[in-house]
């Protein structure tokens, strides 16, 4: 007779992985330590000073900005957590919120997931009256807010400059609000087109790392993630040294991160250069795989529209209205009702926004009157485009 299986017999198999500790490679995974960038946290240290030495309440409007994978993130929400602890340890109400500006996209978006942190329901007010009463919250519980606010660009300088301002308008004398401001550099430049840029008190811009500082960093990474052995000296050298190319840590990090899963695939105790090889070729760094969650449906099928007119063999780009034909067929395929056209360009405005696909408006030219937009993908190829957007349709419940 044949035995029965259970989940047990695959669950208990053994992994390259820590036990609990896969985690510790994800995106989301706030490492304690940042080699590499003991200067960047020295100098938020002393632009936060006035806060920390409770010297009374100045809003400090920081910009960190630098290219993909270059640590901003990491860097931002570590110090966050170190002010917040400094501020407990020393009975000085520091608050530092994160927000992810892909996920909250609006300002009222954005009040509101900071007014839960308070149990406070935003709905019904404005987004003016929503300030107001954080304010008075603040300044009633003599606390100093700060505000991480990711992939700024999506919210917009008009909108982040409402909130530093409203420290002058409802902050009764005393500034509660502090910001640090996020960007990957083109779009940095975006938000420099407004007034925001008055307000800011220091610009502080990460270089990408050399291959030295992105080996401390897989060290350390690794470390964290793998049981001793795993890894040897000559794979962290070779993942620093395919990292170094693009200067990214994410790439590196997830190199690992992969080269793990193929060897837990193939109940291998350790990570080979064929696994690296291998890893490389899923790899795209400048993407980042985790904004792909927040997309909302519609936003999802367009990409997956994008994704199937390029995947033919020749294509390199597309047009609206090409892509809009094939955003219908996507839409059929998965019973969902398309949206009009003009909300369609709004939703590949949105995916330009993104950095997922670019949108080059060009003039016809030739005796020809009018421009049009070219619409083509950056790193990733339209396959695995195409496979990322129908895991999530697949899985996910809209
Ligand atoms: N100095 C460092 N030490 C340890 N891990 C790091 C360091 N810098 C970056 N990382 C890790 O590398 C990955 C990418 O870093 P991060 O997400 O902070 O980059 P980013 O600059 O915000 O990139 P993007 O512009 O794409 O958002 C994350 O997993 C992060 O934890
Ligand atoms: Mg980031």
């Amino acid at each position: 007779m044949e035995e029965e299986w259970s989940i047990e017999r695959y669950i208990s198999r053994k992994s390259v992985f820590k036990k609990n500790a896969e985690h510790t490679l994800s995106p989301s995974y706030v490492p304690k330590k940042l080699p590499g960038r003991e200067a960047e946290l020295q100098r938020l240290t002393l632009d936060f000073q006035s806060l920390t030495l409770d010297e009374g309440d100045y809003s400090v409007n920081i910009a960190v900005i630098g290219p993909p994978g270059s640590g901003k993130t990491a860097l931002v929400r570590n110090f966050g957590a170190n002010l917040v602890e400094y501020g407990r340890r020393r009975e000085h109400n520091i608050i530092f919120e994160y927000i992810d500006c892909f996920a909250a996209r609006t300002k009222s978006s954005v009040l509101s997931n900071i007014l839960a942190k308070f149990n406070i329901t935003s709905r019904g007010f404005s987004d003016e009256e929503l300030l107001s009463i954080l304010l008075k919250r603040l300044n009633n519980e003599d606390m100093h807010l700060i505000i991480g606010l990711d992939e700024a660009y999506i919210l917009g300088g008009e909108a982040i400059l409402s909130i530093i301002r409203s420290n002058d308008v409802y902050g009764s004398g005393s500034a509660r609000i502090s910001t640090i401001i996020i960007s990957r550099l083109n779009e940095w430049r975006m938000l420099l087109n407004t007034t925001l840029s008055g307000r800011i008190t220091d610009q502080i811009t990460l270089s990408g790392y050399n291959k030295d500082t992105l080996l401390e960093i897989i060290q350390y990474r690794a470390e964290l993630a793998f049981k001793s052995g795993v890894v040897s000296d000559e794979i962290l050298e070779m993942v620093a040294e395919i990292a170094a190319k693009t200067e990214n840590a994410r790439h590196a990090i997830e190199l690992l991160f992969r080269a793990g899963k193929i060897a837990d695939r193939l109940a291998e105790d350790v990570i080979t250069p064929e696994m690296i090889r291998k890893a490389k070729d899923e790899v795209f760094p400048e993407f980042r795989a985790e904004i792909f969650h927040d997309l909302k449906k519609h936003e999802l099928l367009s990409a997956l529209a994008i994704a199937k007119r390029l995947k033919h063999k020749g294509v390199i780009s597309t047009t609206i209205d090409e892509a809009y034909e094939y955003y219908k067929t996507a839409c059929e395929e998965y019973r969902i009702e398309p949206k009009s056209k003009s909300a369609f360009r709004e939703f590949i405005n949105f995916l330009t926004d993104l950095g997922l696909i670019s949108n080059i408006v060009v003039n016809l030219g030739a005796g020809r009157r009018g421009r049009r937009s070219v619409l083509r993908l950056y790193d990733l190829p339209a396959e695995v485009l195409e496979e990322r957007c129908r895991k999530i349709l697949e899985n996910k419940k809209f």
